[in-house]
């Protein structure tokens, strides 16, 4: 084994859904950093070119490309693309989602599919399609974005925290059936980051300090600090890692 090389991920092709969000943009830059090429994949499209300009900044090869990770249609056509430019697929990051807080009595039910859909069936539908190639392959890993919500509970976050434990769930299924193939599926459940998805919600001063302190760390998470464990379950580093979910919590599972 060449010790030097353990987290070497230059070369790589790694293929991102929601890669044009704030967690989204922050991991690209990383994984651009050190070399790997990346498809990101998003919904909004001129996000996920505005995520590729940053990235060939660093000298590296990036493909944008819209999906609707609801759509296994459109999961298709993106995972057809990424193969015409990349011509195989070595790292898959299942990371869109969205999220709706409400106390559990006022959701809609079409609500609670939507978050549902996007964040449970989503990563589904992209896991199966890339999973196939990889299968062939007979490589490949799998990191789906859970939340530390997979594990504890909060209030106004019923669908959010169900569909965040499915994909904890999805993501020990998967790595059972596809452990014998060569492709490691694992997830990474991180804390609360200030990004779009919740800056509204940690602007309101009191629920600021309510979740701080249930933070050891008395802090929220800087996006960056997501990059090394995706390196890690990314590289040859992990490879006897499987089904596994990794919090980056600042110890927000201590208490
Ligand atoms: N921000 C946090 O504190 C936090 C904490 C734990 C987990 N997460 C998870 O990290 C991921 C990214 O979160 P973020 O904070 O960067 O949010 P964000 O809103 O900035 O990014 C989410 C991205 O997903 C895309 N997207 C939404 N629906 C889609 C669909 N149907 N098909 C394709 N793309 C779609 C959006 O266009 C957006 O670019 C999410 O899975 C979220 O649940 C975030």
């Amino acid at each position: 084994m060449d010790y030097q090389k353990l987290f070497d991920i230059s070369g790589k092709i790694i293929l991102i859904t929601g890669g044009g969000g704030t967690l989204g943009t922050a991991i690209c830059k990383g994984l651009a950093a050190v070399g790997a090429k990346i498809a990101v994949a998003d919904q909004n499209l001129e996000s996920a070119h505005k995520t590729c300009d940053l990235i060939r900044e660093y000298g590296t090869e990036c493909l944008p490309v819209q999906v609707d990770v609801t759509d296994p249609e459109s999961v298709k056509a993106m995972v057809d693309q990424v193969l015409e430019k990349f011509g195989r697929i070595d790292v898959l990051l299942n990371h869109a989602g969205i999220n709706i807080r409400k106390p559990a009595v006022e959701y809609t039910p079409e609500e609670w599919e939507k978050v549902l859909t996007v964040n449970l069936s989503g990563i589904f539908h992209c896991a199966q399609a890339v999973g196939k190639v990889m299968l062939k392959q007979g490589s490949g890993r799998i990191i789906n974005t859970a939340s530390t919500l997979a594990s504890i509970s909060q209030p106004l976050q019923a669908v959010y925290a169900s569909s965040k434990g499915g994909i904890v769930q999805l993501t020990k299924v998967l790595a059972e059936e596809w452990a014998p193939y060569g492709v490691n599926v694992n997830a990474i459940g991180p804390g609360y980051f200030e990004t779009d998805l919740t800056r509204k919600y940690l602007s309101d001063p009191a629920v600021r300090d309510t979740l701080l302190t249930k933070i050891p760390m008395k802090r929220f998470g800087q996006p960056e600090e997501l990059i090394g464990t995706i390196i890690f379950l990314s590289s040859e580093a992990s490879t006897y890692v499987t089904g596994h979910t990794i919090y980056i919590d600042g110890g927000r599972l201590l208490y």
